[in-house]
């Protein structure tokens, strides 16, 4: 319009008033173009069959930190931004729910902590949060070792074969069974036995996912759960998980009627020291079936989390031999055969940072999902109510804005090892392994305790080399990252130079303050 402005200038008061007008049109359109968010219009099917973060990360090197994703008339904010992710998850959380989450999550969690909001959602934190306390956790990381050593009869039987083990599903079956005691003091033993509740708690895994990865909502639709069989295996696994539950649940009453024990901040009983006889003791007025929600959230967020933790640390050690080697040093050192306790956790400065760069590289979840309950703004951008968001931790993990060589795997890039554990105050919310703000994991020492006990003690006593026979290891998504086709490790006994290994009895009888009712 430039030309055309200064010829009208050249007019008297007519033509210069509609140069002004035009003008001032001109300044709108680039502020009203300015404010407009970037917007990445696609296909669904463009990115359904590879792991959504995939494509994320692709859109977001071209859009950059915010962006509307759109698929038809669906469309979500995709966030890649560090001071965006604190916005919405510290500074504005008042203004978010878990929105899609809670709807996915409804028909397993219910009104657990994970899909829970406003007032229930805050009654439930205040209830279980404590349960996590100083004493249980010490507790927990003598059970951790029992349970890796409890799996290693496993590994040995695949050492004598000579076969390659799937570590994913090692490593799944022994998170399953450290929750399980964890949360409501049932042993699944998964790591050697398969049986129906197992089974079934996998189908109502497998069902989450599917739910969260599925393009159309169609379980709800009037009837499905009788039609489709998948929906009808669905049912049927959620009574028998239900029904266990159930029975745990009146177990845990009946013991808490019959124990003389006084409830205190630090409750821990010796008979049974899980997350479930805290809250029945606590006197906690509430019903069956929240208390089932509560168990099977915190089943489900401290079971897969955790598994493809360690399951994507050992892919990572398999390219790094040269770390595997320095944790070696430091678990030698430190430990030998014992298993560890909870002081010993400041002495594994370094295996500890393995377990934090494998969570850079690889976030459980991936995406952190959002909605928002009122109008809110990111610079000039502003993200109207009803909007659903994905904050891309993937995405923050590896922006090459906030990482040096972001791509690789450098258990030494957080600095000194004398320095503090890097969480998403050390790195202003470009980390988010655990979340951050009000809604941070409630598990996240627990889960760190457990990764460096089953690294430290599997690495001690075991080589393992990536199966090259069996298919290249690649990522799909759940809640968590899985891998496409297993992680197959060949497994060896580890020479030990100048030790000889303990038997896992001897073990235990070994480890100071081994007092609880688990039984290796
Ligand atoms: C929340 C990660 C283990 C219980 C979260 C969140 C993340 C996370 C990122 C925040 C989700 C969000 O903001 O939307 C992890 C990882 C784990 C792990 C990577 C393992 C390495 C555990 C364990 C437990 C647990 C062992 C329980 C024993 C929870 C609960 C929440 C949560 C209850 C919801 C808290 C709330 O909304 O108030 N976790 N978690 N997590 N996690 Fe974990």
């Amino acid at each position: 319009t430039r030309p055309l402005r200064q010829a009208l200038a050249k007019e008297p008061l007519f033509g210069r008033a509609v140069a002004r007008t035009l003008a001032e049109l001109g300044r709108r359109w680039r502020a009203d173009a300015a404010k407009r968010m970037p917007e990445a219009r696609g296909d669904i099917r463009e990115i359904v069959g590879q792991p959504v973060f995939v494509p994320l990360y692709k859109l977001f090197l071209v859009y950059g930190k915010i962006f509307r994703l759109s698929f038809g008339p669906k469309s979500f904010v995709i966030i890649s931004d560090p001071a965006y992710a604190k916005q919405i998850l510290m500074t504005n959380a008042d203004k978010y729910s878990k929105g899609l989450l809670s709807e996915i999550l409804d028909f397993v969690m219910g009104t657990g902590l994970i899909p829970a909001d406003g007032e229930i959602w805050r009654a439930r934190r205040r209830a279980v949060v404590p349960a996590l306390h100083r004493k249980y956790v010490a507790s927990m990381v003598h059970m951790f070792g029992d349970c890796t050593l409890h799996g290693t009869s496993t590994l040995d039987r695949v050492v004598a074969s000579g076969e390659s083990i799937d570590m994913e599903n090692y490593f799944s079956r022994l998170a399953l069974d450290i929750i399980g005691k964890a949360v409501f003091n049932y042993d699944f033993d998964s790591l050697t036995h398969d049986d129906p509740v197992i089974q079934a708690v996998y189908t109502v895994l497998r069902e989450a996912e599917h739910r969260s990865t599925a393009p159309l909502a169609y379980w709800n639709i009037p009837g499905v759960s009788m039609v489709v069989p998948r929906q009808r295996r669905c049912q049927e696994a959620l009574r028998i998980v239900n029904t266990t539950l159930d029975g745990l649940i009146d177990k845990c009453k009946k013991l808490v009627e019959e124990e003389d024990m006084e409830f205190g901040e630090e409750f821990l009983s010796d008979r049974d020291p899980s997350i479930l006889h805290f809250l029945v003791a606590s006197g906690d007025e509430i019903s069956s079936k929240q208390l089932r929600d509560d168990l099977m959230t915190l089943l489900i967020a401290g079971h897969e989390t955790t598994a493809a933790v360690l399951t994507w640390t050992l892919y990572s050690l398999a390219s790094h031999p040269e770390v595997t080697e320095a944790i070696r040093r430091e678990v030698d050192e430190v430990l030998g055969d014992r298993t560890p306790t909870v002081e010993d956790f400041k002495s594994l400065r370094f295996t500890t940072r393995v377990i934090n760069e494998a969570m850079r590289l690889y976030p459980q979840p991936p995406v952190l999902i959002r909605r928002a309950l009122q109008d809110d703004k990111f610079d000039q951008y502003v993200v109207p109510a009803g909007s659903d968001l994905f904050i891309s931790v993937w995405n923050l993990h590896r922006s090459p804005s906030l990482w040096d060589e972001p791509e690789r795997f450098n258990p030494e890039r957080f600095g000194p090892l004398d320095g503090p554990i890097p969480n998403e105050i050390t790195e202003n919310f470009g980390y988010l392994p655990f979340g951050g703000g009000r809604r941070k994991c409630i598990g996240d020492q627990f889960a760190l305790f457990e990764a460096l006990v089953a690294l430290a003690m599997l690495l001690r006593r075991y080589d393992f080399v990536l199966d090259t026979s069996k298919p290249p290891v690649g990522m799909t998504t759940g809640a968590t990252i899985h891998t496409t086709a297993g992680l197959h490790m060949r497994v060896k006994k580890r020479d030990l130079p100048g030790s000889h290994r303990q038997s896992a009895a001897a073990v235990v009888a070994a480890t100071p303050a081994y007092a609880f009712a688990y039984s290796p």
